[in-house]
């Protein structure tokens, strides 16, 4: 059995699919949520669900590795990045390569990058007039949204919408391949 930690700053619907997805798997179980939001949505959804929570402190996550011990002690294989907006410390990545998993609502390498996230990402997108958006699995590097991609899914955009049914339309797609993709990278490469 594996053990997947999520990282999350918002409301975690994300973090939810996956921890419903996982309930019952005998491949891998969501074991632990950390969140740099005491307030955050999906620290509710983790205690819902009896999965222990750590808060982290911006501090100590970029100028101490006490998480380093924290993901330790849960044995933790694999780290998903569910909507957590802090770029990942290069002591981390190196902890765990090819072992953290982002997903970015668009079509990388477009609309990424620092300042790029949830909202932002989806009034860009309109701006741009594009006719379709997307979302991208990908392995997370010291950069905003630079490491190899993994899995990308796309749906098309006509005129009428607007930032909020793109946000929509991505996060179906999101709900419906995260949990999927997350499995696959844990039975083939880890
Ligand atoms: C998701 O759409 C995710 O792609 C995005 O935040 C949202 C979190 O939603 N992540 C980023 O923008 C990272 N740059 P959720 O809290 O409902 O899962």
């Amino acid at each position: 059995m594996k053990n997947i930690a999520i990282f999350a700053s918002g409301g975690g619907s994300n973090a939810r699919k996956i921890i419903e997805y996982f309930k019952d798997s005998d491949l891998a179980q969501v074991v632990l949520v950390v969140s740099n939001k005491k307030d955050a949505g999906v620290l509710d959804i983790a205690r819902a669900h009896h999965i222990p929570t750590h808060l982290i402190h911006r501090a100590d996550f970029y100028d101490t590795k006490e998480i380093l011990a924290v993901l330790d002690e849960r044995e933790i294989d694999l780290i998903v990045l569910a909507g957590f907006l802090w770029l990942v410390p290069g002591y981390l990545i190196e902890a765990f390569p090819r072992k953290i998993v982002n997903i970015h609502p668009a079509l990388l390498p477009l609309f990424g990058g620092k300042g790029m996230y949830g909202a932002h990402v989806h009034a860009a997108v309109k701006a741009a007039g594009m006719k379709e958006s997307g979302i991208t699995i990908h392995y997370a590097n010291e950069q905003y949204d630079a490491g190899d991609i993994i899995f990308q899914a796309t749906c098309a955009l006509n005129e009428e919408d607007t930032p909020e049914t793109i946000a929509q339309k991505v996060l179906a797609l999101e709900h419906e391949y995260f949990p999927r993709v997350i499995e696959r990278v844990m039975s083939y490469e880890l």
